[in-house]
Protein backbone atom coordinates (compact mmCIF):
# COMPACT_ATOMS: atom_id res chain seq x y z
CA UNK A 1 0.00 0.00 0.00
CA UNK A 2 1.12 3.48 -0.57
CA UNK A 3 2.17 5.86 2.19
CA UNK A 4 0.88 8.88 2.16
CA UNK A 5 3.05 10.35 5.31
CA UNK A 6 5.71 12.63 4.33
CA UNK A 7 4.83 16.16 5.21
CA UNK A 8 4.63 17.95 1.63
CA UNK A 9 1.88 15.31 1.15
CA UNK A 10 -0.68 16.85 3.08
CA UNK A 11 -0.70 19.85 0.22
CA UNK A 12 -3.32 19.45 -2.46
CA UNK A 13 -3.51 21.06 -5.53
CA UNK A 14 -6.46 23.43 -6.32
CA UNK A 15 -7.53 23.05 -9.87
CA UNK A 16 -10.16 25.50 -10.80
CA UNK A 17 -11.98 24.58 -14.22
CA UNK A 18 -15.20 27.12 -13.90
CA UNK A 19 -13.36 28.92 -17.09
CA UNK A 20 -13.94 25.28 -19.47
CA UNK A 21 -16.53 22.87 -17.37
CA UNK A 22 -17.98 25.76 -15.83
CA UNK A 23 -18.72 28.03 -18.71
CA UNK A 24 -19.76 24.53 -20.11
CA UNK A 25 -23.38 25.03 -18.33
CA UNK A 26 -25.92 26.00 -20.72
CA UNK A 27 -26.41 29.55 -20.38
CA UNK A 28 -23.31 30.28 -19.13
CA UNK A 29 -21.22 31.34 -21.57
CA UNK A 30 -18.39 34.60 -20.87
CA UNK A 31 -16.99 37.72 -22.36
CA UNK A 32 -13.47 37.57 -23.26
CA UNK A 33 -13.12 40.68 -20.15
CA UNK A 34 -15.04 38.65 -17.99
CA UNK A 35 -12.70 35.49 -18.37
CA UNK A 36 -9.98 37.82 -18.13
CA UNK A 37 -10.69 39.44 -15.03
CA UNK A 38 -12.41 35.91 -13.12
CA UNK A 39 -8.74 34.59 -14.11
CA UNK A 40 -6.92 37.59 -12.52
CA UNK A 41 -8.99 36.81 -9.57
CA UNK A 42 -8.45 33.09 -9.12
CA UNK A 43 -4.38 33.66 -9.96
CA UNK A 44 -4.95 36.13 -6.80
CA UNK A 45 -6.51 33.62 -4.95
CA UNK A 46 -4.25 30.90 -5.37
CA UNK A 47 -5.56 28.60 -7.73
CA UNK A 48 -2.65 26.61 -8.23
CA UNK A 49 -3.89 25.13 -12.02
CA UNK A 50 -6.34 27.56 -14.28
CA UNK A 51 -8.35 25.23 -16.79
CA UNK A 52 -8.58 28.47 -19.16
CA UNK A 53 -10.83 26.75 -21.71
CA UNK A 54 -10.65 24.08 -24.65
CA UNK A 55 -8.75 26.42 -27.14
CA UNK A 56 -9.99 24.08 -30.36
CA UNK A 57 -13.65 25.27 -29.64
CA UNK A 58 -13.86 28.51 -30.95
CA UNK A 59 -11.74 31.36 -31.89
CA UNK A 60 -12.78 33.16 -28.91
CA UNK A 61 -11.39 30.79 -26.75
CA UNK A 62 -8.62 30.26 -28.35
CA UNK A 63 -7.89 34.09 -27.84
CA UNK A 64 -9.23 33.71 -24.14
CA UNK A 65 -6.83 31.02 -23.31
CA UNK A 66 -3.97 32.51 -24.80
CA UNK A 67 -4.63 36.12 -23.23
CA UNK A 68 -5.18 34.49 -19.69
CA UNK A 69 -1.38 32.90 -20.13
CA UNK A 70 0.08 36.13 -21.16
CA UNK A 71 -1.03 37.46 -18.41
CA UNK A 72 -0.77 34.97 -15.62
CA UNK A 73 1.31 35.36 -12.35
CA UNK A 74 1.70 32.46 -10.40
CA UNK A 75 -0.68 30.03 -11.66
CA UNK A 76 -0.17 27.26 -14.21
CA UNK A 77 -2.57 27.90 -17.39
CA UNK A 78 -4.15 24.96 -18.71
CA UNK A 79 -6.06 24.53 -21.70
CA UNK A 80 -8.17 20.96 -22.84
CA UNK A 81 -7.83 19.21 -25.73
CA UNK A 82 -8.96 15.68 -27.11
CA UNK A 83 -7.16 12.74 -28.20
CA UNK A 84 -6.14 13.93 -31.46
CA UNK A 85 -2.86 16.18 -32.88
CA UNK A 86 -4.92 18.89 -34.07
CA UNK A 87 -6.38 19.68 -30.53
CA UNK A 88 -3.27 19.17 -28.96
CA UNK A 89 -1.36 21.71 -30.79
CA UNK A 90 -3.65 24.43 -30.67
CA UNK A 91 -4.01 23.88 -26.54
CA UNK A 92 -0.42 24.04 -27.03
CA UNK A 93 -0.34 27.38 -29.17
CA UNK A 94 -2.24 29.11 -26.51
CA UNK A 95 -0.96 28.04 -22.97
CA UNK A 96 2.98 27.92 -24.36
CA UNK A 97 2.66 31.65 -23.70
CA UNK A 98 2.44 31.22 -19.75
CA UNK A 99 5.21 31.01 -17.06
CA UNK A 100 4.08 27.29 -16.47
CA UNK A 101 1.46 25.81 -19.19
CA UNK A 102 0.17 22.44 -19.08
CA UNK A 103 -1.95 20.45 -21.98
CA UNK A 104 -5.18 18.00 -20.62
CA UNK A 105 -5.60 15.72 -23.34
CA UNK A 106 -8.52 13.28 -22.46
CA UNK A 107 -10.69 10.58 -24.30
CA UNK A 108 -13.89 8.12 -22.69
CA UNK A 109 -12.76 5.43 -21.52
CA UNK A 110 -15.66 3.43 -20.10
CA UNK A 111 -17.32 0.91 -22.64
CA UNK A 112 -19.83 3.49 -23.92
CA UNK A 113 -17.27 6.01 -24.80
CA UNK A 114 -15.33 3.35 -26.67
CA UNK A 115 -18.54 1.98 -28.78
CA UNK A 116 -19.42 5.63 -30.00
CA UNK A 117 -15.66 6.07 -30.85
CA UNK A 118 -15.74 2.87 -33.08
CA UNK A 119 -12.25 1.69 -30.29
CA UNK A 120 -11.60 -1.43 -29.26
CA UNK A 121 -9.55 -1.64 -26.45
CA UNK A 122 -6.15 -2.35 -28.09
CA UNK A 123 -7.29 0.89 -30.64
CA UNK A 124 -7.59 2.84 -27.90
CA UNK A 125 -4.58 1.93 -25.78
CA UNK A 126 -2.55 3.01 -29.15
CA UNK A 127 -4.40 6.41 -29.64
CA UNK A 128 -3.36 7.26 -25.89
CA UNK A 129 0.03 6.47 -26.41
CA UNK A 130 0.49 8.62 -29.44
CA UNK A 131 -1.38 11.82 -28.34
CA UNK A 132 0.47 11.90 -24.73
CA UNK A 133 3.44 11.30 -26.45
CA UNK A 134 2.71 13.93 -29.07
CA UNK A 135 1.68 16.81 -25.87
CA UNK A 136 4.50 15.59 -24.09
CA UNK A 137 6.92 16.47 -26.80
CA UNK A 138 5.24 19.83 -26.76
CA UNK A 139 4.95 20.18 -23.16
CA UNK A 140 6.73 18.99 -19.65
CA UNK A 141 3.32 19.37 -17.93
CA UNK A 142 0.57 16.60 -19.27
CA UNK A 143 -2.20 15.75 -17.80
CA UNK A 144 -4.40 12.86 -18.92
CA UNK A 145 -7.65 11.97 -18.37
CA UNK A 146 -9.98 8.69 -18.79
CA UNK A 147 -13.70 10.40 -19.43
CA UNK A 148 -15.85 8.00 -17.64
CA UNK A 149 -13.48 6.42 -15.58
CA UNK A 150 -16.20 5.36 -12.66
CA UNK A 151 -17.93 3.65 -15.09
CA UNK A 152 -14.62 2.20 -16.66
CA UNK A 153 -13.17 -1.62 -15.83
CA UNK A 154 -10.68 -1.91 -13.73
CA UNK A 155 -7.98 -3.64 -15.61
CA UNK A 156 -9.00 -1.69 -18.99
CA UNK A 157 -8.64 1.66 -16.51
CA UNK A 158 -5.19 0.63 -15.00
CA UNK A 159 -3.74 -0.39 -18.40
CA UNK A 160 -4.67 3.14 -19.95
CA UNK A 161 -3.63 4.91 -17.17
CA UNK A 162 -0.08 3.12 -17.41
CA UNK A 163 0.27 3.79 -20.82
CA UNK A 164 -0.76 7.46 -20.20
CA UNK A 165 2.13 7.53 -17.72
CA UNK A 166 4.64 5.84 -19.55
CA UNK A 167 4.06 8.27 -22.44
CA UNK A 168 5.05 11.18 -19.76
CA UNK A 169 1.60 12.45 -18.76
CA UNK A 170 2.85 14.03 -14.99
CA UNK A 171 -0.89 14.45 -13.72
CA UNK A 172 -3.65 12.06 -14.11
CA UNK A 173 -7.00 12.99 -13.51
CA UNK A 174 -9.91 10.62 -12.56
CA UNK A 175 -13.14 12.20 -13.60
CA UNK A 176 -16.47 11.12 -12.57
CA UNK A 177 -18.08 12.23 -15.70
CA UNK A 178 -21.73 11.41 -14.90
CA UNK A 179 -21.47 12.20 -11.30
CA UNK A 180 -22.38 8.43 -10.60
CA UNK A 181 -19.61 7.18 -7.90
CA UNK A 182 -20.73 7.62 -4.10
CA UNK A 183 -17.26 8.62 -1.67
CA UNK A 184 -16.46 5.21 -0.47
CA UNK A 185 -16.30 4.02 -4.11
CA UNK A 186 -14.39 7.10 -5.31
CA UNK A 187 -11.46 6.49 -2.62
CA UNK A 188 -11.10 2.50 -3.67
CA UNK A 189 -10.97 3.64 -7.36
CA UNK A 190 -7.93 6.08 -6.29
CA UNK A 191 -6.36 3.68 -3.52
CA UNK A 192 -6.50 0.66 -6.18
CA UNK A 193 -4.74 2.61 -9.32
CA UNK A 194 -2.00 3.67 -6.39
CA UNK A 195 -1.76 0.17 -5.55
CA UNK A 196 -1.64 -1.39 -9.09
CA UNK A 197 -0.50 0.67 -11.42
CA UNK A 198 3.18 0.56 -12.08
CA UNK A 199 4.94 4.45 -11.90
CA UNK A 200 1.74 5.81 -10.21
CA UNK A 201 3.67 6.65 -7.37
CA UNK A 202 5.75 9.28 -9.26
CA UNK A 203 2.69 11.35 -10.83
CA UNK A 204 0.11 13.47 -8.99
CA UNK A 205 -3.48 11.71 -9.53
CA UNK A 206 -6.41 14.68 -9.82
CA UNK A 207 -9.78 14.02 -8.71
CA UNK A 208 -12.51 15.33 -11.20
CA UNK A 209 -16.25 14.85 -9.51
CA UNK A 210 -19.73 15.70 -10.82
CA UNK A 211 -22.34 16.49 -8.72
CA UNK A 212 -25.33 14.66 -10.66
CA UNK A 213 -26.02 12.80 -7.26
CA UNK A 214 -25.01 15.68 -4.66
CA UNK A 215 -22.06 13.83 -3.90
CA UNK A 216 -19.71 15.78 -6.04
CA UNK A 217 -17.45 17.49 -2.91
CA UNK A 218 -18.22 14.24 -0.49
CA UNK A 219 -16.55 12.20 -3.34
CA UNK A 220 -13.58 14.81 -4.22
CA UNK A 221 -12.96 14.88 -0.72
CA UNK A 222 -13.50 11.06 -0.50
CA UNK A 223 -10.49 10.75 -3.13
CA UNK A 224 -8.04 13.16 -1.29
CA UNK A 225 -8.24 10.55 1.57
CA UNK A 226 -6.98 7.82 -0.70
CA UNK A 227 -3.91 9.82 -2.07
CA UNK A 228 -5.88 11.99 -4.99
CA UNK A 229 -3.84 15.04 -4.55
CA UNK A 230 -5.76 17.60 -7.13
CA UNK A 231 -9.02 18.74 -6.76
CA UNK A 232 -10.94 19.74 -9.80
CA UNK A 233 -13.86 22.05 -8.71
CA UNK A 234 -15.08 25.41 -9.84
CA UNK A 235 -16.84 28.54 -7.64
CA UNK A 236 -20.25 28.37 -6.93
CA UNK A 237 -20.34 24.68 -8.32
CA UNK A 238 -20.70 25.88 -11.98
CA UNK A 239 -20.53 22.97 -14.95
CA UNK A 240 -21.94 20.55 -16.84
CA UNK A 241 -25.58 19.56 -15.64
CA UNK A 242 -25.73 19.75 -11.95
CA UNK A 243 -22.01 20.96 -12.08
CA UNK A 244 -19.00 20.55 -10.57
CA UNK A 245 -17.64 20.16 -7.32
CA UNK A 246 -17.72 23.16 -6.01
CA UNK A 247 -14.05 24.84 -4.72
CA UNK A 248 -15.73 26.78 -2.15
CA UNK A 249 -17.30 23.81 -0.23
CA UNK A 250 -13.65 21.33 -0.98
CA UNK A 251 -11.35 24.15 0.49
CA UNK A 252 -13.63 25.39 3.31
CA UNK A 253 -14.68 21.89 4.47
CA UNK A 254 -10.09 21.15 4.45
CA UNK A 255 -9.83 24.14 6.51
CA UNK A 256 -12.64 23.99 8.96
CA UNK A 257 -12.53 19.96 9.36
CA UNK A 258 -8.29 19.96 9.57
CA UNK A 259 -8.95 17.92 12.26
CA UNK A 260 -9.56 14.95 10.38
CA UNK A 261 -8.98 15.97 6.55
CA UNK A 262 -5.12 16.88 7.65
CA UNK A 263 -4.60 18.61 4.16
CA UNK A 264 -3.49 22.31 2.81
CA UNK A 265 -4.22 24.33 -0.37
CA UNK A 266 -3.06 27.41 -1.63
CA UNK A 267 -5.98 29.27 -1.44
CA UNK A 268 -6.31 32.83 0.08
CA UNK A 269 -10.00 31.65 1.65
CA UNK A 270 -11.04 35.79 2.15
CA UNK A 271 -11.26 36.20 -1.39
CA UNK A 272 -13.83 33.43 -1.68
CA UNK A 273 -17.07 35.40 -1.80
CA UNK A 274 -16.00 38.17 -3.87
CA UNK A 275 -15.26 35.58 -6.51
CA UNK A 276 -18.64 33.68 -5.59
CA UNK A 277 -20.25 36.97 -6.71
CA UNK A 278 -18.36 37.77 -9.61
CA UNK A 279 -19.06 34.31 -11.06
CA UNK A 280 -22.99 34.20 -10.67
CA UNK A 281 -22.85 37.66 -11.81
CA UNK A 282 -20.78 37.30 -15.29
CA UNK A 283 -22.35 33.85 -16.00
CA UNK A 284 -26.00 34.79 -15.00
CA UNK A 285 -26.36 31.79 -12.89
CA UNK A 286 -27.91 33.02 -9.30
CA UNK A 287 -26.25 30.94 -6.65
CA UNK A 288 -28.87 29.45 -4.18
CA UNK A 289 -30.30 30.87 -1.21
CA UNK A 290 -29.22 27.96 1.20
CA UNK A 291 -26.26 26.70 -0.87
CA UNK A 292 -22.91 25.88 1.46
CA UNK A 293 -20.33 28.06 2.27
CA UNK A 294 -21.64 31.20 -0.51
CA UNK A 295 -24.94 31.15 -0.24
CA UNK A 296 -27.23 34.40 1.00
CA UNK A 297 -28.77 32.29 3.88
CA UNK A 298 -25.49 30.55 4.83
CA UNK A 299 -24.81 32.93 7.81
CA UNK A 300 -28.42 34.21 8.52
CA UNK A 301 -29.90 33.75 11.40
CA UNK A 302 -33.44 33.75 12.11
CA UNK A 303 -35.39 31.81 14.30
CA UNK A 304 -35.03 33.22 18.08
CA UNK A 305 -33.39 30.42 19.31
CA UNK A 306 -30.57 30.65 17.23
CA UNK A 307 -30.35 34.33 17.16
CA UNK A 308 -29.70 34.22 20.73
CA UNK A 309 -27.23 31.80 20.41
CA UNK A 310 -25.15 33.56 18.13
CA UNK A 311 -25.86 36.98 20.20
CA UNK A 312 -23.89 34.90 23.35
CA UNK A 313 -21.56 32.86 21.52
CA UNK A 314 -21.49 33.01 17.74
CA UNK A 315 -19.55 29.11 17.51
CA UNK A 316 -23.86 28.27 19.11
CA UNK A 317 -24.58 27.80 15.45
CA UNK A 318 -21.51 29.00 12.66
CA UNK A 319 -18.54 26.72 11.91
CA UNK A 320 -17.18 28.92 10.47
CA UNK A 321 -16.08 32.78 10.54
CA UNK A 322 -17.47 34.61 7.83
CA UNK A 323 -14.71 36.65 7.70
CA UNK A 324 -12.59 33.89 6.72
CA UNK A 325 -14.41 33.76 3.59
CA UNK A 326 -14.76 37.81 3.08
CA UNK A 327 -17.84 38.14 3.97
CA UNK A 328 -18.57 41.35 6.40
CA UNK A 329 -22.27 41.38 6.12
CA UNK A 330 -23.98 40.70 9.69
CA UNK A 331 -25.62 37.06 10.58
CA UNK A 332 -29.18 38.43 12.09
CA UNK A 333 -32.07 37.91 9.16
CA UNK A 334 -35.37 39.77 11.07
CA UNK A 335 -38.24 37.53 10.54
CA UNK A 336 -41.51 36.24 12.31
CA UNK A 337 -39.14 33.61 14.32
CA UNK A 338 -37.11 36.52 15.42
CA UNK A 339 -36.71 36.88 19.53
CA UNK A 340 -37.03 39.84 21.70
CA UNK A 341 -33.17 39.70 21.74
CA UNK A 342 -32.52 39.79 18.56
CA UNK A 343 -34.85 43.03 18.13
CA UNK A 344 -33.18 44.83 20.70
CA UNK A 345 -29.58 43.64 19.46
CA UNK A 346 -30.43 44.86 15.71
CA UNK A 347 -32.35 48.25 16.97
CA UNK A 348 -29.34 49.28 19.05
CA UNK A 349 -26.90 48.27 15.67
CA UNK A 350 -29.84 51.20 13.88
CA UNK A 351 -29.15 53.40 16.75
CA UNK A 352 -32.00 52.65 18.83
CA UNK A 353 -31.50 52.15 22.56
CA UNK A 354 -34.93 50.68 23.81
CA UNK A 355 -36.01 50.46 27.17
CA UNK A 356 -37.91 47.08 28.38
CA UNK A 357 -40.89 48.94 27.81
CA UNK A 358 -40.56 50.65 24.57
CA UNK A 359 -38.79 46.96 23.75
CA UNK A 360 -42.49 45.32 24.69
CA UNK A 361 -44.15 47.95 21.93
CA UNK A 362 -42.19 47.46 19.09
CA UNK A 363 -41.83 43.99 19.55
CA UNK A 364 -45.84 43.40 18.94
CA UNK A 365 -45.42 45.60 16.17
CA UNK A 366 -42.48 44.42 14.47
CA UNK A 367 -44.34 40.57 15.08
CA UNK A 368 -47.43 41.89 12.75
CA UNK A 369 -45.16 43.10 10.00
CA UNK A 370 -43.53 40.13 10.13
CA UNK A 371 -46.00 38.13 9.50
CA UNK A 372 -46.93 39.98 6.45
CA UNK A 373 -43.48 40.28 5.29
CA UNK A 374 -41.30 37.26 4.28
CA UNK A 375 -37.96 39.63 5.88
CA UNK A 376 -38.17 42.43 7.74
CA UNK A 377 -35.36 44.97 6.28
CA UNK A 378 -33.94 47.61 8.41
CA UNK A 379 -35.37 50.07 6.33
CA UNK A 380 -38.87 48.74 8.17
CA UNK A 381 -37.17 49.21 11.43
CA UNK A 382 -36.51 52.22 11.25
CA UNK A 383 -39.99 53.19 10.34
CA UNK A 384 -41.45 51.31 12.66
CA UNK A 385 -38.96 53.44 14.97
CA UNK A 386 -40.69 56.31 13.21
CA UNK A 387 -44.65 55.73 14.28
CA UNK A 388 -43.73 54.73 17.44
CA UNK A 389 -42.07 58.41 18.16
CA UNK A 390 -45.38 59.71 16.35
CA UNK A 391 -47.60 58.40 18.98
CA UNK A 392 -45.43 59.51 22.05
O1 LIG B 1 -16.21 15.47 -16.73
C1 LIG B 1 -15.27 15.13 -17.46
O2 LIG B 1 -15.00 13.96 -17.71
C2 LIG B 1 -14.46 16.20 -18.04
C3 LIG B 1 -13.23 15.78 -18.76
C4 LIG B 1 -12.97 16.59 -19.96
C5 LIG B 1 -12.08 15.77 -17.82
O3 LIG B 1 -14.76 17.35 -17.85
ZN1 LIG C 1 -16.23 17.55 -16.19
Amino acid sequence: MTDITTAQQDRVQIFDTTLRDGEQSPGATMSHDEKMEIAGLLDEMGVDIIEAGFPIASEGDFAAVSDIAKNAKNSVICGLARANFADIDRAWEAVKHAPRGRIHTFIGTSPLHRDITALDQDGMVEKIAATVSHARNLCDDVQWSPMDATRTEHDYLCRVVETAIKCGATTINIPDTVGYTAPRESADLIRMLLERVPGAEKITFATHCHNDLGMATANALAAVEAGARQIECTINGLGERAGNTALEEVVMAMRVRNDIMPYRTGIDTTKIMHLSRRVSQVSGFAVQYNKAVVGKNAFLHESGIHQDGVLKNVQTFEIMRPEDIGLTAKNIAMGKHSGRAALRAKMAELGYDLGDNQLKDVFVRFKALADRKKEVYDDDLVALMADSSAGD
